[in-house]
């Protein structure tokens, strides 16, 4: 959440810092600013309570120049979405600027310090108590000499102002005496420098830094790094002077743009087939009838003996964890276990040590997710990652683990993150299940059937132009309910998240049978049922759960994969994917889904790459 850019050199830092905010904009998009400075001359700020693209006409029309900025974009936590609210943030009267991610915990004690000290607030920002703090260190540590600051005060201000923060932070602060100097900091909030000759880059993610330099620094928890236009110090708070790692770029992180497509949701939905493709790539061994994986970092005999596996994740990437629990179970006949990582982190679930844990994440950076691993790793538990985001925080954290290969997902509404993990989930439970009981016919069989799965996709495509219809007909609605069982459940569940996100439609999945609970009493003639009702050992069970929303005027958009009379007469519209085994059906029946939501959102006029009040990856607790 919020996104950071830095730059240091001999360029104009605005232009790098506009165009890296519109890339980092998924990430949070209430707010955005930028600040610059030149020598002997007072910092330049422009800052908007909006969007990237209305921040860049204002620097366009005051001159935001210097060779050195920092830039924000904004999900907000404390405070609203206003502009006294957007970072940077000033203290200390203009002696340090400040951008910041995360959230300080004990912002309110510290605040209650400053302000017994006459700091004067201008936001409801923790942030900016973390700017008046540095500022107010840095007096101290020049009150007693000459008063002129030098690089150490700088740097001595910052470490001595982390030391007092409690919560997470990825900080980038800018000195007003020194036009050649940065001090980023981390601590659970995710910064990487890009390195280069006479000029450094910095963002917090690797997307703004493509395309001007092929080499990184992860900044890791605990560290600071003193930026400048020739140099990268990086100092660890228990280490003191470390040796940067420096690493290549990944060209997976580079985004080709949206391709013609009217958004990159838009765009991430018709990825699929190749993003599918991606995962499955060099990782099926027909030769044995199983799967590969080059990350697990366990023998086989270690992962012969693993008696219970946690799923962990959340929103979508739950979902794909409860899939994983079929797959797992039937395929592998392994216990699993499904929690939401912001549950995990808390509970104290007991667990011997042949459970293995995998966090479920697309973009590497949900703070639940990575504190969940972080806790089941301190109780001795081999933590692994299906993740896509290649060196992300929970990427680099985990024991091990399995990359998606989807390319970026910018769309904030995931979609082709959700159908890979899926994709890796089968291979997993495949790997697993030959690793016990599953015969080699078996596994063959589900290779071939995985190996038709692009294919698929690209067919279920085909029902697009058949789904904008349906959407016209259903926009106005204001609740949808999504109905499937067994692989078809979180199947159910993902689709309703996906109209409520981008829709801001009331929408919720069940296992179809618990209708009949309770949620069978909001069916009526204005409330639409999604249900997915492709064949397989629940399709009559499916069926019957149909004809009890019928039986009560509910209307019914029915996700089928073989013509039925009887399903064509009930149902007020039929959508039909291509037929396959029932452990393919969660990503082949996600299409019209993700589809149907695409398109009524449209039709709402809605944002639909970025949603109200979300962001794509979530930094915050
Ligand atoms: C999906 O459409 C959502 N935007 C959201 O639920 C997301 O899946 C969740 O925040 C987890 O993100 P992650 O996969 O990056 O960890």
């Amino acid at each position: 959440m919020c996104g950071i850019v830095g730059y240091v050199g001999a360029k104009e830092a605005a232009p790098f810092l506009i165009r890296g905010l519109q890339q980092l904009e998924y990430r949070g998009y209430d707010s955005a600013g930028i600040a610059t400075l030149k020598p002997s001359e007072p910092i330049k700020i422009a800052k908007v309570a909006g969007r990237v693209s209305q921040l860049s006409q204002i620097v366009e029309r005051q001159t935001v120049s210097g060779t050195i900025g920092i830039g924000h974009t904004r999900w907000a936590t404390h405070g609203p979405a206003t502009t006294e609210n957007a970072h940077p943030h000033i203290g200390g009267s203009g002696l340090v600027t400040i951008v910041h991610n995360g959230v300080i915990e004990n912002y309110e004690s510290l605040k209650a310090g400053l302000l017994a000290k006459d700091y004067q607030f201008r936001s409801q920002t923790d942030t900016e108590v973390v700017a008046h703090l540095i500022a107010d260190r840095l007096r101290d540590l020049t009150s007693s000499g000459s008063g002129e600051i030098t690089v150490q005060h700088c740097i001595d201000a910052v470490q001595s102002t982390i030391a007092q923060l409690r919560g997470t932070y990825g900080l980038l602060v800018m000195f007003r005496d020194f036009t050649d100097l940065l001090i980023a900091a981390r601590c659970g909030s995710p910064l990487v420098i890009g390195v280069s000759k006479s000029e450094q880059f910095i963002a917090s993610d690797t997307s703004p830094l493509v395309g001007h330099t092929d080499r990184i620094i992860y900044l890791a928890d605990h560290q600071v790094a003193v930026i400048r236009p020739e140099s990268i110090q990086v100092l660890h708070r228990d280490q003191g002077r470390i040796r940067p790692n420096i690493q290549a770029l990944s060209s997976e992180t580079q985004d080709s743009g949206l391709d013609g497509f009217a958004h990159f949701m838009l765009k991430e939905i018709y990825e699929q087939p190749q993003s599918i493709r991606n995962a499955l790539r060099g990782r099926l061994d027909k030769d044995n009838a199983t799967a590969h994986f080059g990350g697990l970092n366990l023998t086989t005999q270690q992962l012969r003996s693993i008696q219970r596996i946690i799923l962990t994740g959340c929103g979508t990437s739950w979902h794909s964890a409860l899939v994983g629990e079929y797959l797992l179970e039937e395929l592998a006949r392994i216990p699993i276990e499904v929690e939401y990582a912001s549950e995990l982190r808390y509970r104290n679930p007991p667990t011997d040590h042949n459970t293995l844990v995998f966090g479920i994440t697309q973009s590497g950076e949900t703070a639940d997710t990575l504190a969940a691993l972080r806790e089941m790793k301190r109780k001795g538990h081999h933590a692994l990652a299906i993740c896509n985001v290649i060196g992300s925080s929970i990427a680099q954290e985990a024991d091990g683990g399995i990359y998606l290969h989807a390319g970026p997902e910018i769309g904030v509404a995931s979609t082709k993150a959700f159908t890979s993990q899926l994709t890796v989930l089968t291979m997993l439970a495949l790997y697993f299940g030959r690793l016990r009981h599953l015969s080699f016919e078996a596994g063959l069989r589900i290779i071939e059937r995985l190996e038709e799965l692009p294919e698929l996709v690209e067919r279920a495509l085909e029902c697009h132009s058949q789904v904008k219809q349906i959407a016209q007909q259903f926009a106005d609605a204001s609740t949808f309910l999504y109905l499937g069982r067994h692989y078809n459940f979180p199947t159910a569940l993902e689709g309703a998240l996906k109209l409520k996100e981008i829709s801001y439609i009331h929408a919720e999945g069940y296992p179809a049978a618990e209708m009949k609970h309770g949620p069978i009493a909001l069916v009526d003639q204005h409330t639409p049922s999604v249900v997915i009702v492709p064949q397989g050992p629940v399709y009559d069970k499916v069926l019957s759960n149909l004809q009890e929303v019928k039986a009560r005027g509910g209307p019914v958009i029915a996700i089928v994969d073989h013509f039925d009379p009887q399903v064509d007469r009930l149902a007020d519209k039929v959508i039909q994917i291509p037929e396959c085994d029932d452990f393919l059906q969660p990503v082949v029946a996600s299409v019209p889904l993700q589809l149907l939501a695409y398109e009524i959102a449209l039709l709402r006029g809605c944002d639909v790459d970025k949603p109200r009040n979300l962001a794509k990856s979530v930094t915050v607790e």
